[in-house]
């Protein structure tokens, strides 16, 4: 497997501080909570899962992400099953309630052959009746023309921002650079994010056999629009 970008363990650590919250956790924690198994994929640091399990989740939760850095914060909590790969790596069957990909780590799935890759290895592994939550950001609102060195975060001592290309072939590439007084040097991560409409989502999920039980614009639930910011999508099997 290749290294990836979320691999150095000191960036990691400053992921959960550098990326507050929107609102995701908030809506999918309820389908988290009435499912007995729940498959949390690219689970970064794990925070969805520590929050389940904080929050009185008794059945398996099982988090899956290629990155060793996130995956080091993410074992902090022993009674989460932790896997490091992706889901060309997995063989699951039939053993899931729910699967859920947030941080908008769908996004990652660049090509169409990952995604196809993706679906399958969902549907296989979640149960009959089981559904797969996931967002994406929506290309109409052109999140991407905001990712700009003028918006930086900061955590203690660490200031981040973002230098991004144009958007090409439904893709956007970026380099987040991180920096400290702390440090001898910055440090850089390169990152691509594939941004999907609706009817090309529509068509790979049908591909797979996997049917749209919702779809929302925002976390407050509203109707995808041009504006809207987000494609959050809840799919069940066919
Ligand atoms: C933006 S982070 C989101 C992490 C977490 N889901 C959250 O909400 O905080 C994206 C995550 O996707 C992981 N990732 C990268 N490539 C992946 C792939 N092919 N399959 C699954 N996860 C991947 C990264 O390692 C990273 O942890």
């Amino acid at each position: 497997m290749p290294d990836h970008q979320f691999a150095d363990h000191d960036l990691a650590a400053l992921y959960d501080a550098l990326n507050p919250r929107s609102g995701d956790f908030a809506f999918y924690q309820p389908m988290l909570m009435a499912a007995e198994s729940v498959l949390d994929v690219g689970c970064g640091t794990g925070s969805l899962l520590h929050w389940a399990r904080e929050s009185g989740h008794t059945g398996r939760l099982v988090g899956l992400d290629p990155a060793a850095g996130m995956l080091a914060q993410a074992r902090r909590r022993d009674d989460v099953e932790w896997v490091h790969g992706d889901l060309s790596t997995v063989s699951w069957r039939g053993e899931f309630d729910f699967a859920v990909m947030t941080g908008h780590a769908f996004q990652v799935l660049l090509t169409d052959e990952e995604l196809r890759t993706a679906f399958a290895a969902v549907r296989r592994a979640l149960r009959p009746g089981g559904r797969f939550g996931f967002e994406t950001r929506n290309p109409a609102a052109r999140a991407w023309e905001r990712w700009t060195p003028g918006t930086v975060w900061e955590t203690g001592s660490v200031r981040s921002w973002n230098d991004t290309g144009p958007f090409e072939n439904g893709c956007v590439s970026f380099t987040t650079t991180y920096e400290s007084p702390d440090w001898d040097a910055p440090r850089y991560s390169e990152s691509t994010l594939r941004f999907l409409d609706v009817p090309t989502l529509s068509g790979f999920l049908e591909e797979a056999g996997l049917v749209v039980a919702e779809q929302y614009g925002y976390w407050d639930r509203t109707p995808v629009t041009e504006a809207s910011p987000e494609i959050i999508t809840i799919a069940r099997l066919t």
